[in-house]
């Protein structure tokens, strides 16, 4: 028989990849997704519940109709700069309803979960690689609030034996665009879907900050490719299914990439030229976030196999193409009725 994986914000970018991994895998996938981008989900693999990942009816259903195997926790807010502005919004979605999500767990003895968590737990690192022993003093409400769920598992382990594995990701970038699957934000904010948008619009593109403590004066960040995270997810569960202790690893390549030298890379890729336009630095953006991923290699036998630049530029680039058609024919149909 199938094991079945419930996967809460498995509408979303890095969780309707992992789903689509584990249904590759032969698990069966069900899905808890508010759609709260609109962003529509049509996939033949899993199994789609349009609703809060925290709605208590909703979880006793699932929970008391399959035996489900495993959580896979993406369900989050995500915007750094926005948990600064509104901090109650981010710890009701990311805490309060992480926890109701447990407790209905607990209730039905539902034993292993898998948590997205951030690199933002570490704040601004004192030392470069990130090891997962380096101190954990985040600088945002966003941070804190993954910090937090990591000790909130830690604690329903050794009392309710909830086993859990936290993955700490650097900087999640890429696409599978031949399985319809890209990055997609509301609103976007992350730098390769925004090179793409102003290398495809001729629009500028704007460096936030050329006078970081780095060598190009540009912030550095270590991008590892969906795909890669996805498979970690599934490392992951292995990982439990062998009654590994609950821990935290990182998710990264230990390579730096600057935004200058990405927008190099994406031009020369592209073959374009890219409008620049150099503006003072965003609100807590560290300068550089490089992961030491060696825990998770040794321990979880992962590796991140897709994670050269070439692939993460190109199916980006593929996926933001896909996405901008299937967006045209949308607005086509809908003029059409
Ligand atoms: N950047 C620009 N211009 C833009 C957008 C981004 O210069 O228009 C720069 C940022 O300042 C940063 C780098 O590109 O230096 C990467 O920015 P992203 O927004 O793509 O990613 P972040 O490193 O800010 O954020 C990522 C995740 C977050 C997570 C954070 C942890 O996307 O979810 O890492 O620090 F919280």
């Amino acid at each position: 028989m199938h094991k079945t994986v419930l996967i809460t914000g498995g509408a979303g970018y890095i969780g309707s990849h992992t789903a689509f991994l584990m249904a590759q895998k032969g698990y069966r996938v069900i899905i808890i997704d508010a759609l709260m981008h609109h962003q529509s989900f049509n996939h033949p693999w899993a199994q789609l519940i349009k609703q809060d990942f925290a709605d208590k009816a909703t979880l006793k259903q699932i929970f008391k109709h399959y035996t489900i195997d495993a959580v896979m926790h993406f369900a989050a807010c995500i915007q750094v700069g926005q948990s600064v502005i509104d901090p109650g919004e981010y710890y009701d979605n990311n805490v309060v309803k992480t926890l109701s999500l447990l407790e209905m767990m607990r209730t039905h003895a539902v034993k292993k979960i898998i948590f997205s968590s951030s690199a933002a737990v570490y704040g601004n690192p004192h030392t470069t690689p990130i090891t997962e022993s380096h101190p954990t003093e985040p600088i945002n409400p966003y941070g804190k609030t993954k910090l937090m769920v990591e000790q909130i598992l830690r604690d329903y382990d050794s009392a309710y034996g909830i086993k859990s594995v936290s993955l700490r990701y650097f900087n999640a970038a890429g696409a599978l665009p031949e399985h319809s699957l890209f990055e997609q934000h509301v609103p976007e904010t992350h730098l390769i879907p925004l090179l793409l948008h102003a290398a495809q619009t001729g629009k500028p593109f704007t460096i936030f900050g050329t006078d970081h403590a780095t060598p190009d004066g540009t912030c550095i960040r270590d991008y590892v490719h969906v795909y890669d995270i996805a498979n970690a997810h599934a490392c992951a569960l292995e990982h439990l299914d062998k009654g590994m202790p609950t821990d935290v690893f990182n998710l990264g390549t230990a390579q730096g990439v600057s935004v200058k030298e990405m927008i190099a890379q994406t031009e020369n890729m592209l073959g374009t030229s890219l409008k620049i336009v150099p503006h003072k630095r965003r609100q807590g953006d560290p300068p550089m976030l490089v992961a030491d991923p060696s825990k998770a290699q040794g321990i979880l036998q992962w590796q991140a196999y897709h994670s050269t630049l070439e692939t993460i530029i190109k199916s980006a680039w593929l996926g933001y193409d896909l996405q901008t058609r299937q967006q045209r024919a949308k607005i086509i149909k809908e003029l059409n009725n």
